[in-house]
C-alpha cells in the first residue's frame, strides 16, 4: 500500500512509525512531517491545511490511503475533497468533524443524543451573555463557577474556567467584544463548571462498530503537580488505573454509542477517532468536549502498545468493516510519553537549537523518541516548535516505564530543554487513594 500521513507533530510521527512496520506497506509519505518522520518515510513539503495541494499529491502518486492527524484539515474538509477524487482516507468528513470544530454543534449533538454533559446556554453577543450571568448569579461575586467557551477552534485557548463573577464578565468581554479568537469567538457558550477527575477515552469507529482504545491520560498543565498554564499536553501514559473496565463500559454505553448513533441519524456518520474528554463527576462521567482525531501526546503511548498491524485497523475503518476484523492485540506492558519542550513554551520560545543525544536515547531498549517540533538544518536536527520531542518508553509496570523514559530524557540536550518530572504520578496517587478508601 501507498500511504500518506498528514501532519507534523508527535502524533503523526507515532502514526508513521507504526504504519512503517506494516508488512503491506510499499511507500510512505508524511506531509509536511518533521525530522523524525523522515526516518520512517519520505517527507513531502505540503502543509496540512493545503487541501488542494494534498489532493493533487495523492492523485499524482496514486496513494491508497491518506491518514489525517490534526483537526484543522478535517474541519476544512480534506476528507470530503479526497473522497470526491475516490481516494480512501482515514478521518471524519467536514460535517462530522464539527463535533470538534464547533462547540455549539457538539453541545447540540450531546443534547440530542441524551449524553451527560454540563448544562449550558449559547449567546450570540456579549450583552446578552452579561445579562444572563448577572440575572442568574445576582450578588454572588465570589462564587460563580462557570466556564466560558468560544465556539470555534482556538488551539485549546478558547475555554476559560472561572470561579468569580468578574472573571466570567472579563471572559465574555474577551470573546464577545474584543473577539480575541477572531471568527472562532462567537457564538459563545456559558456552562456550569464541573468538578472531578479529568480523563479521556479514545475510540476508533467506522460509524457502526466502536473499538475503544486502551485508556490513556494526558497532562495538560505546563508544570509538575498540574501547576501553570494549559498546554497541548506535556506527557501521557497508558493504561491508567483511573479508567477501569466498569467505567469504560459506562462510557461506551452512555456516551460513545448514543453519540455515534445520533451522528448516523443526522446523516453525518462519524468515521475515524472519536476522543471524548470527560469529567468524572459525583453523578458519573460527563463529556467536556469531543475531539475528532488522536490526542497528542496520548497517541504516542497508545500506539507504542499496539502489537497488531495499524494499517489493517485503519483500512477496515475506512471500508466500514471494523466489526469483521480480529480485535487488536495490545502489549500488556505500560508505556509513558514525556514531552520535552522549548524554554518559554507555552509562551514565546526560540527555535533552531541543535538537539544532541538522540542516538544515545534511541539505543535504550524499549524507548522510542517521537519528534514533534523538529527540523533539519545543515544536516543537524534542530528545534522548530514548542513541544519538541515525545520521549516514549515501555516497562513491565508504569514505574519501570517511567524510569526508562526519564533515562532517555537525560541523554537528550539542547539549550533551555525542559520537561515535567511527574508524568504518570497521577496513577500512583490514584492507586494509593483507592487503597486507603479500601476499594
Ligand atoms: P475543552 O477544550 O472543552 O476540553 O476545555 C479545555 C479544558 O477546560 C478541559 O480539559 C477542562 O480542564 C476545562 N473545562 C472545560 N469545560 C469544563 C467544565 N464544564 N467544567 C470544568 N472544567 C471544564
Ligand atoms: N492532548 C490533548 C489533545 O490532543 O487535544
Amino acid at each position: 500500500m501507498r500511504v500518506l500521513v498528514v501532519g507534523n507533530g508527535g502524533r503523526e510521527h507515532a502514526l508513521a512509525w507504526k504504519i512503517s512496520q506494516s508488512r503491506r506497506l510499499k511507500r510512505l509519505w508524511i506531509a509536511p512531517g518533521n525530522a523524525g518522520t523522515a526516518l520512517e518515510g519520505e517527507n513531502v513539503n505540503i502543509l496540512a491545511e493545503d487541501i488542494a495541494g494534498l489532493v493533487r499529491f495523492a492523485k499524482k502518486e496514486s496513494v491508497d490511503l491518506v491518514v489525517v492527524g490534526p483537526e484543522l484539515p478535517l474541519t476544512m474538509g480534506l476528507v470530503d475533497a479526497l473522497e470526491k477524487e475516490k481516494i480512501r482516507v482515514f478521518g471524519p468528513s467536514r460535517a462530522a468533524a464539527q463535533l470538534e470544530g464547533s462547540k455549539v454543534t457538539c453541545k447540540q449533538t450531546l443534547r440530542r443524543a441524551d449524553v451527560p454533559t454540563a448544562e449550558y446556554q449559547v449567546f450570540q453577543d456579549a450583552d446578552s451573555a452579561t445579562r444572563y450571568v448577572k440575572a442568574r448569579f445576582p450578588g454572588e461575586r465570589d462564587r460563580t463557577p462557570l466556564v466560558v467557551k468560544a465556539d470555534g477552534l482556538a488551539s485549546g485557548k478558547g475555554v476559560i474556567v472561572c470561579s468569580r463573577r468578574e472573571q466570567v464578565l472579563e471572559a465574555i468581554d474577551r470573546m464577545g467584544r474584543k473577539l480575541e479568537f477572531g471568527k472562532a469567538s462567537l457564538p459563545m457558550i456559558i456552562e456550569e463548571r464541573l468538578e472531578g477527575q479529568e480523563v479521556s477515552v479514545l475510540a476508533i469507529t467506522d460509524g457502526r462498530t466502536i473499538l475503544p482504545l486502551p485508556a490513556a491520560q494526558d497532562h495538560k498543565a505546563a508544570y509538575d503537580g498540574d501547576q501553570g498554564p494549559n498546554t497541548g499536553g506535556m506527557g501521557a501514559y497508558s493504561p491508567t488505573p483511573i479508567i477501569d473496565e466498569e467505567l469504560l463500559e459506562t462510557v461506551e454505553d452512555k456516551i460513545l454509542v448514543p453519540t455515534i448513533h445520533t451522528m448516523k441519524r443526522s446523516r453525518k456518520p462519524f468515521r475515524g477517532v472519536l476522543y471524548a474528554g470527560l469529567m468524572l463527576t459525583a453523578n458519573g462521567p460527563k463529556v467536556l468536549e469531543y475531539n475528532v482525531r488522536f490526542g497528542d501526546p496520548e497517541c504516542q503511548p497508545i500506539l507504542m502498545r499496539l502489537k497488531s498491524d495499524l494499517l489493517d485497523i485503519l483500512e477496515a475503518t475506512v471500508d466500514g468493516r471494523l466489526g469483521d476484523i480480529d480485535a487488536p492485540e495490545w502489549d500488556t506492558r505500560a508505556s509513558i510519553c514525556v514531552v520535552m519542550a522549548s524554554a518559554g513554551y507555552p509562551g514565546e520560545y526560540t527555535k533552531g537549537h541543535e538537539i544532541t543525544g538522540l542516538e544515545a536515547a534511541a539505543a535504550i531498549p524499549d524507548v522510542k523518541v517521537f519528534h514533534a517540533g523538529t527540523s533539519f538544518q545543515d544536516g543537524k536536527v534542530v528545534t522548530a516548535g514548542g513541544r519538541v520531542l515525545g520521549v516514549t518508553a515501555l516497562g513491565e509496570s508504569l514505574a519501570l516505564a517511567k524510569l526508562n523514559a526519564y533515562k532517555a530524557v537525560k541523554e537528550i540536550r539542547w539549550p533551555g530543554a525542559w520537561c515535567r518530572k511527574d508524568i504518570s504520578d497521577k496513577a500512583a496517587a490514584h492507586v494509593l487513594a483507592a487503597g486507603e478508601l479500601g476499594r
